[in-house]
């Protein structure tokens, strides 16, 4: 049988690429992953249609980018510890992702990319946008650059878990609640370099940014919502729509991202696993 050709074609103007000719569930030739690894550099995010993985695929194509990550607030599925079963039910009334976020930036090293297996989608509803945060930083005026040139944000988990976050009345994915979770709180610049580009890309997120250092939270919040506004602006998004047995993987390094919140009489289901990344600087 011949092989099919690897075709990478762009979905999006501000982000998106498509990757066919490929089945993951087979072992990448060194060829094949350097073009794949390319279009995440160049798109940030790569959709791959029409997958039939099983957990163990997903966590093979996962290791080619580097080791998984542990998620430190949500517990992965029972024989596979690195995924996560991103789940919504008829009747929730939250789910995870839904405000604009960078993933796990309370870490140290967030990871560097997330790739999501699609499971169960809605008939309508459910998409995932992302908004490319280079574009967000390169159309910021010469002088907020400057502004913003060294200054570094406070991330923390306090929004997503422990006792105060009050998620897991409203969604089936539960989250660590429990009276002894401890805070993870780092310090990340608010403009980070892409460690393989070299680009620049804005880095602040209204889940996990909790203010900028050396100010106080009612100091830090009208820059911070300045640009959280700005960093989602339409023209630097990509809206996508799910289909079934689709992986989809982003680059966390230079994107935000949320999961909508309008499918509330829908059942979600998708496979979530996290590379890890390296200090942002
Ligand atoms: C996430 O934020 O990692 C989940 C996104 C989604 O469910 O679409």
């Amino acid at each position: 049988m011949a092989e099919e050709t690897l075709v990478v074609r762009r979905i999006g103007a501000a982000a998106g690429a498509e990757i066919t000719g490929i089945d993951l569930s087979h072992d990448l030739t060194n060829d094949q992953f350097a073009v794949i690894h390319q279009a995440l550099l160049d798109h940030l995010v790569l959709c791959f249609p029409d997958q039939t993985l099983s957990a163990d695929d997903q966590i093979a194509f996962a290791r080619r980018w580097g080791d998984l990550a542990i998620h430190p607030n949500l517990a992965g599925m029972k024989d596979h510890p690195e995924i996560i079963a991103v789940e919504r039910r008829p009747g929730d009334t939250g789910h995870l992702g839904s405000e604009w976020h960078n993933d796990t930036t309370s870490l140290e090293k967030p990871p560097m990319g997330t790739m999501m297996y699609s499971k169960i989608v809605p008939p309508v509803g459910g998409d995932t946008v992302f908004a490319n945060q280079y574009a967000a930083y390169d159309a910021l005026s010469s002088g907020m650059k400057d502004m913003l040139d060294g200054m570094r944000a406070v991330h923390g988990d306090s929004r997503v878990a422990g006792p105060r976050a009050g998620l897991n009345k409203r969604r089936t994915n539960k989250t660590d609640e429990s009276d002894d979770w401890r805070e993870t709180v780092n310090m990340h610049p608010v403009v980070r370099t892409h460690p393989e580009t070299g680009k620049k890309a804005l880095y602040v997120n209204v889940a996990y940014t909790l203010r900028l250092e050396n100010m106080t939270t009612e100091e830090s919040q009208p820059l911070l919502d300045f640009l959280y506004e700005h960093s989602h602006r339409p023209e630097f998004t990509y809206r996508h729509r799910w289909s079934e047995k689709m992986l989809v993987l982003w680059d966390n390094r230079a994107l935000v991202h949320l999961a909508l919140n309008d499918c509330p009489t829908s059942h979600r289901l998708m496979e979530r696993i996290q590379i890890r990344g390296d200090r942002p600087f």
